[in-house]
């Protein structure tokens, strides 16, 4: 099997999981803020009524709290059910269904405000994951704003997922970077990293269960 089917086998189960464990995570999370420093850091850099597009938008949470504040909010997930929960949640908005390594199709260059991927990017292999900023780079207006989380490590594996096991598949795929990649990745696509944070998941509702720490990057486009 060549390198993309693997890759692309590897979101395709991301995806199924996500139908799966839908409602549940819209019970959980769908209105749920935490981390508010952070939202409010990446408004810093917002004009009125910005273009935000948010990259693994789940169940919607932070439309809520976007569409509150009079943003242009675009949600885009490729879980069908993630959408459904998200619409039974908060009413109907305008939502994608695609795999974000697609989402360079809906967009032109240099047209959005802002990119918003808080808790998505670590289910794309590492490939995608280059891929995906250098199709930021490009639909993000200059001085656009790029706001991601990445969980801190390296490779690859199948991790422990409660909501799951629930449902008696137990295992997501998750990819982890270290903190030079990313710096890499930043650099490489003429990003400037203007606010960071780093994030202990202590919580029973994280994603895994093994101990894992959250980066929250926010990077603007400067040429
Ligand atoms: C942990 S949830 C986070 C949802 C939301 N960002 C939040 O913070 O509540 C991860 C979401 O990313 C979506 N996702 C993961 N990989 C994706 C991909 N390749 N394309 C589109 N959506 C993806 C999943 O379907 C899921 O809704």
């Amino acid at each position: 099997m060549d390198k993309n089917t693997i890759d692309s086998n590897k979101r395709d189960s991301v995806r199924k999981n996500y139908d799966l464990i839908a409602e549940q995570y819209g019970e959980d999370f769908g209105t749920y803020i935490e981390d508010l420093d952070i939202y409010e850091e990446f408004e810093k850099h917002l004009l009125d009524n910005a273009k935000i597009l948010d990259l693994g938008a789940g169940t919607g949470r932070t439309y809520s709290y976007f569409n509150a504040k009079g943003y242009q909010y675009i949600g885009l997930d490729f879980s069908k059910e993630m959408k459904n929960i998200a619409y039974i949640i908060h009413g109907e908005f305008p939502y994608i269904i695609d795999d974000m390594v697609n989402a360079k199709r809906h967009f032109t260059n240099d047209s959005l405000d802002a990119v918003f991927a808080v808790y998505s990017l670590f289910h794309l292999p590492n490939d995608n994951i280059k891929k995906l900023f250098s199709d930021v780079y490009d639909i993000l207006k200059i001085n656009g704003i790029f706001l991601f989380t990445y969980q801190i490590g390296q490779g690859e594996e199948m991790a422990d997922e409660p909501y799951l096991k629930e449902k008696g598949k137990n295992v997501l795929y998750m990819s982890y970077q270290s903190n030079e990649d990313i710096k890499n990745l930043l650099n490489q696509f003429y990003f400037e990293e203007i606010f960071r944070k780093e994030k202990v998941e202590t919580s029973d509702m994280a994603i895994n269960t093994n101990e894992i720490t959250t980066a929250f990057v926010l990077a603007k486009k400067i040429k």
